[in-house]
């Protein structure tokens, strides 16, 4: 036998098991999330990590953290920036305080109900935000959910948005909602979700921003039994991976993870959009005083708020195009 093939075939040999074991690193993910156990967003956090490890043959496993085990969303984001943790289910409003184009996605009256946004969620205009997020922070946008239309939750009887002038009212904190809710004079008050029962209980707040879903697992009426039904916004939820554990992956794992997370991302928009009408009936039911309003209660509002946003988030054109083309269409 040649010198040169007797040594060649071990340093093959090793570079092969090299190689796996750099992806063998890449086997057990993290995954972290805001949301409780029995949210919807936190149980396809969990079938997603059961399909991936099916279909990876038992190779994938994901470990979901849900409930802020983690930390909030911003120290989610940092983690995922340095590479201590490797997926996120994240709502937009993280995305839209680092990328201000994501903060178009609140636009007031954007969508005219829940299947119009799972649509304009589904567009090429709103896919093609995630094309920002490597560049602008290090992460891997992979597809949207989102959760129910946003309401208006008050402890007192009003009849229209502008009723609640002066009043503290409980938003997600971000920029996009912080500013609409500034423009009908409200003082908007961020809380994270776990903390919004108690605040409601102890007066912390008077109304809060919230959605049927939530309202009905986390039992905010209880608390505050006047809700107007608005449909003010949507809200989209964005699956992501750390840019440096894609950078690990190979093509074949990354085309998997991809298409997995994506497949239970859209499950999670299909469900919200089946769920609302039975939502807002099961709440209608509930003994607490129910109003209707729609765009033209906060008419100004709105173009106050686009006056801004039109030049912090010059997407916003381009996605009501697109909202309007699909409700032609
Ligand atoms: C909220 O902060 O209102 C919220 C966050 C995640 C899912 C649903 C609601």
């Amino acid at each position: 036998m040649n010198y040169c093939k007797r040594i060649t075939l071990p340093i093959f040999t090793s570079t092969i098991l090299m190689l796996s074991s750099i992806s063998a690193t890449a086997q057990d993910f993290r995954l972290g999330l805001i949301t409780p156990p029995p949210h919807m967003w936190t149980k396809a956090a969990n079938s997603f990590a059961e399909d991936l490890n099916a279909k990876s043959n038992g190779k994938h496993k994901v470990s979901v953290f849900p409930a802020r085990q983690l930390g909030n969303e911003a120290q989610m984001v940092q983690q995922l920036q340095t590479g201590a943790l490797d997926m996120a289910f994240l709502t937009i409003a993280e995305m839209s305080n680092r990328v201000p184009d994501f903060g178009a996605l609140y636009a007031p009256y954007l969508v005219k109900d829940i299947h119009h946004a799972a649509a304009l969620l589904r567009s090429d205009t709103a896919t093609g935000l995630l094309n920002k997020l490597p560049s602008q922070t290090g992460l891997v946008g992979i597809g949207y959910g989102m959760a129910g239309m946003r309401q208006m939750l008050s402890r007192d009887a009003v009849a229209s948005p502008i009723d609640l002038k002066g009043k503290k009212i409980r938003i997600t904190p971000f920029e996009p909602i912080r500013d609409f809710y500034a423009a009908i004079g409200m003082a908007p008050t961020p809380l994270p979700l776990p903390a919004v029962y108690d605040a409601l209980a102890n007066g912390q707040v008077d109304a809060i921003d919230m959605d049927f879903d939530s309202i009905m697992i986390l039992k905010f009426y209880e608390r505050a039994d006047n809700l107007l039904i608005s449909n003010h916004m949507m809200f989209p939820m964005v699956g992501v991976i750390s840019g440096k554990t894609w950078k690990r992956l190979s093509k074949d794992d990354r085309k998997l993870i991809q298409q997995t997370m994506q497949q239970h991302l859209s499950n999670v928009i299909d469900h919200f959009a089946a769920q609302e009408q039975m939502l807002e009936d099961q709440i209608r039911a509930l003994d607490i005083t129910v109003q209707e309003v729609d765009a033209s209660s906060v008419a100004e509002v709105i173009k106050d708020w686009e006056k801004t946003w039109s030049v912090k988030a010059p997407i916003l054109k381009q996605l009501r195009k697109t909202a309007a083309d699909l409700q032609e269409g």
